[in-house]
């Protein structure tokens, strides 16, 4: 199994290009099921999450084809087996995504219940809930949600009652073909359902208020072939400058999302950071032992629960003491244990975690990654401890970032990737 060793201290320095978003990338690839053509997707980047979906595709009958720079092709027109199977499912719950697709083109489909997961219960109660709004009839049989609508969807009010991303996408994407109009209220405000929502425009869908908390849908007949490019990840840029801001470096990312990130480098200006952004690039400069940062995640426009574990990591080597309050996810710490095993001084009660940075620093040790994001923190927490830390698990990383020792070592890192 890959375990990355990194060895500490390094100011990272120099520039870097941001990957494609993978949470834009996976809903953009599921709405492809929506046309009976091709669909060009640009900018994916190259990721297992990403190998996932395309798996999950092709086992449905999807054809593929893929350039050398990632540039995928996908033609959906012989997809004829509208089922998810849990060998693919189990391995990444965001296979959910393709149940509203495939409720809409086929009027039926078969998709395995995703199992549990290391960040909490994560049910898909409210994806359910939605296909039923919209005329499906959803049963679950020997661990399958098996979804019906003899007649086609037809269209209707989905209220949800806790702000889910993918539900959201989902349910959008359930609603582009179905008979007449859809009301989403209370729906994810999220860049990424804003880029599904351009990408499904293009491909002529009717789709209004997408970046509010009230989306409408009218339904169409068919979708037309569009090309399209995926935005660029804010979570990695916003990882990547945080690694930044820890290890004292002056980067200069180049990517074209400010707007999207406005909450991030709003707390790492706090933190200390110098900041200058345009419409091309952020540059990120940082010469002093980081202030300690509160945070309080929550929905977008809001501070998001997939930068907190790395600012766990950033405020353990702070000037003092901070408090982290994650309100989107119930079992979202298990990074924390491992920081404290490098001499991170967290305690934990209930959704807070309370944090006294560190200010002789980390120190190096064997941990394990647990979790997409827990993993990132683990990474950053290794760039700034004093030795060798080496991170078992490393799956969870390559499920999100794409080459992060290659990308980390660019800019002046020392990590290395072994097979023990
Ligand atoms: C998406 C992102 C993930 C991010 C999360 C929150 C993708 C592929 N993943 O995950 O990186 O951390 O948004 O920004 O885009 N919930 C229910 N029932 C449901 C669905 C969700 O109770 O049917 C709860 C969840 O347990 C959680 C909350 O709603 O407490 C929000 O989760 P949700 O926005 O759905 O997360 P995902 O879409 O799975």
């Amino acid at each position: 199994m890959d375990k990355l060793l990194i060895s500490g201290g390094r100011s990272l320095e120099g520039s870097l290009r941001a990957s494609g978003a993978k949470n834009s990338a996976l809903p953009i690839l599921a709405s492809s099921i929506l046309l009976k053509d091709k669909l060009i997707i640009r900018n994916i980047p190259h990721l297992n999450d990403i190998t996932t979906m395309i798996e999950l595709l092709s086992s449905m009958g999807a054809e593929m084809t893929v350039s050398e720079n990632m540039d995928l092709e996908i033609d959906s027109s012989k997809l004829e087996n509208p089922l998810a199977r849990y060998e693919l499912v189990k391995t990444m719950r965001a296979s959910i995504l393709v149940l509203g697709p495939l409720l809409s083109r086929y009027h039926e489909a078969e998709v395995a219940l995703p199992g549990g997961c290391a960040i909490g219960s994560r049910p898909v109660n409210l994806h359910i809930d939605c296909m039923r709004q919209l005329g499906a009839e959803i049963d679950i049989v020997d661990g399958y949600i098996k979804a019906k609508a003899k007649n086609g969807l037809s269209g209707g009010n989905i209220n949800f009652s806790t702000v889910t991303v993918t539900g959201t996408e989902n349910a959008v994407m359930a609603a582009v073909l179905a008979k007449g109009k859809t009301v989403i209220t209370n729906a994810a405000k999220e860049p990424e359902v804003v880029d599904l929502v351009m990408c499904l425009k293009e491909m002529g869908a009717k789709i209004l208020g997408a970046g509010s908390d009230r989306i409408e849908i009218e339904g169409v007949d068919s979708l037309q072939p569009c090309d399209y490019s995926v935005m660029a990840d804010r979570i990695e840029i916003g990882t990547y400058l945080t690694a930044v801001t820890m290890t004292k470096g002056n980067v200069v990312i180049k990517c074209s999302l400010p707007s999207v990130l406005e909450t991030i480098l709003e707390k790492l200006k706090l933190a200390g950071a110098n900041i200058e952004i345009n419409d091309e690039e952020i540059n990120l400069e940082m010469d002093k032992t980081p202030n300690p940062v509160d945070i309080t995640t929550a929905p977008f426009p809001l501070f998001p629960t997939d930068m907190q574990a790395q600012f766990i990591a950033l405020n353990s080597i702070s000037n003092g003491k901070s408090k982290v309050i994650e309100n989107v996810f119930e079992n979202r710490f298990m990074h924390v244990q491992e920081l404290i095993r490098m001499g991170g001084n967290i305690k934990l009660e209930g959704n807070t975690a309370f944090i006294e940075g560190n200010t002789n620093g980390l120190t190096a040790a064997p941990v394990m990654a647990t979790d997409l994001r827990a993993s990132a923190s683990l990474v950053l927490a290794g760039l700034v401890a004093k030795g060798q830390t080496k991170v078992d698990r490393i799956y969870h990383i390559d499920r999100g970032y794409e080459r992060i020792e290659e990308k980390l070592n660019l800019l002046g890192a020392n990590i290395e990737r072994v097979s023990e």
